[in-house]
């Protein structure tokens, strides 16, 4: 960022230095302003929009902290520097403390301005473009839903949100899980730095180790470069362990090392690399009914299970029923570049009564089809039933213009959603019942757009 449009507030009571300032940053190509008191500062600094302040600590009427104090009450986000005389240097120090970006000590030398300037300037546009994100990503990931239910769970995502510690979501499948990670990720001091999911259920057996953990050059037969594991990319964010209910007893001791030890090991090398990663896990088997079959270690049981959220499955939250379908309607008549379509009470009637044994995904799905499937304005009762009612497979024919790939990727989506459906959405099952390893099915999934 240099350009003109670039707006720096001079506040320094010596006239000349202000003006040597005013004019190294001139001719670097900023507009600046100077005024000589913490008054006019306060005043300037908080009504108009400046990109950076330079703030003289020894100021005639109120001293340079109090100033900084008060602009940042109003702009917290706003980069100052201060300006420091020589003995002063233990408060400039204090003011970084309180948030002010740097400080430059006098005599002011002319390069060190510059580069502090264009630093703090940088900072203070990555800060905003951060606020601008996840306000803008915090829309498209907002939970719907105000019963007394859902309003707990957002109160915990918050609370979980400002601390660091370990988080456990339960709930039955598609009740928001991944919503509820992403969440606490977006309101932690965390977001801006890697969000990694990794779905525990979704890597062979074999593989977990080297997904985890990474591996270096050689360290086996195939192993033709370092490979970076997932803790690693997760560094300085959030690593979201998702289905870890699935994890093998063999990885779970290995991942409860990683926990007491902030550290992993590549395989192949001895080097212990310290990480600092926030971690959400997330499951929908009971991890107590696991615990007492012995399916899961107890001792990282524990030292996941610091923050616990449990999502309720939509049939005990029906409330939330009616806005959740509103708010599908609205998305999916968007996305699709339709009028937003209506809905009879009847419809909503239906809806409402059905028992979602796949939670809000399988809401999310049903209006994606209503959406999809009939052109007419408003929604009707009948087509809701003939979708809740019938299995998918009907719906539609499969022969028609298409390729004869076209034709089996269709054939096989219809296949495998209606499977999905008849076994509430869960992976494991649908996927015995199939006779495909799980690891096929997520991938056929992924390969024909479907979302789980
Ligand atoms: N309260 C909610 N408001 C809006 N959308 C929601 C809500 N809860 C869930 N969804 C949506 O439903 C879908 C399923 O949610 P999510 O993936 O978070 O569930 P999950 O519990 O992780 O499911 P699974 O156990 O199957 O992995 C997603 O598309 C998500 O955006
Ligand atoms: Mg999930």
């Amino acid at each position: 960022m240099h350009s003109i449009n670039t707006r720096i507030l001079v506040v320094d009571d010596d006239k000349n230095l202000s003006q040597i300032l005013v004019n190294i940053l001139d001719y670097e190509g900023y507009r600046c302003e100077y005024v000589n008191t913490g008054h006019a500062a306060i005043e300037k600094g908080t009504n108009e929009d400046f990109d950076l302040v330079l703030l003289d600590l020894a100021l005639p009427d109120i001293n340079g902290m109090d100033v900084l104090k008060a602009i940042f009450k109003i702009k917290p986000a706003l980069p100052v520097i201060m300006i420091s005389g020589q003995g002063s240097i233990n408060k400039a120090i204090e003011a970084t403390h309180l948030g002010a970006y740097s400080f430059l000590e006098k005599p002011l030398d002319t390069e060190r301005i510059i580069v502090t300037v264009k630093n703090a300037l940088e900072k203070g546009q990555l800060l905003r473009k951060t606020n601008w994100l996840r306000e803008d990503v915090k829309d498209k990931f907002s939970m719907i839903g105000n019963s007394t239910g859902i309003e707990k769970v957002r109160q915990l995502i918050l609370r979980a949100a400002a601390t660091d510690s370990k988080v456990l979501i339960e709930g039955e499948n598609g009740t928001g899980k991944e919503l509820v990670a992403r969440g606490i990720y977006f309101n932690s001091r965390r977001f801006g730095e890697p969000f990694i999911a990794v779905n525990c259920a979704a890597i062979p057996e074999n593989l977990v180790e080297s997904e985890l953990f990474g591996y270096k050059r050689g360290a086996f037969t195939g192993a033709f470069a370092d490979k970076t594991g997932r803790f690693q990319a997760a560094n300085k964010g959030t690593i979201f362990l998702d289905e870890i209910g699935d994890m093998s007893l063999m990885t779970q001791a290995k991942v409860l090392r990683v926990l007491e030890n902030n550290s992993i090991e590549m395989i192949g090398s001895n080097k212990e690399i310290h990480i600092d990663v926030r971690i959400v896990a997330a499951t929908n088997r009971n991890l107590q009914d696991e615990l007492d079959k012995n399916n899961f270690r107890e001792d990282l049981y524990y030292r996941l299970n610091v923050i616990n959220i449990h999502l309720p499955p939509l049939r005990e939250r029906r409330d939330d029923i009616p806005m959740l379908v509103n708010h599908f309607i609205r998305y999916f008549c968007e996305e699709q570049g339709r009028v937003v379509k209506e809905i009879t009470n009847n419809g909503m009637e239906r809806l409402t009564d059905h028992n979602w044994p796949g939670n809000v995904r399988e809401l999310r799905n049903i209006i994606e089809k209503l959406i999809a499937l009939y052109d007419t304005q408003v929604i009707q009762q009948k087509d809701i039933v003939a979708l809740l009612g019938n299995d998918s497979l009907r719906q539609n024919a499969v022969v028609g213009d298409y390729s004869f790939k076209e034709a089996r990727n269709n054939f096989e989506k219809k296949y495998i959603l209606a499977k999905l459906t008849e076994c509430d959405w869960n992976i494991t099952q649908t996927a015995e019942l199939l006779q495909i390893p799980r690891t096929y099915l997520y991938k056929k999934m992924n390969l024909l757009n479907i979302d789980y």
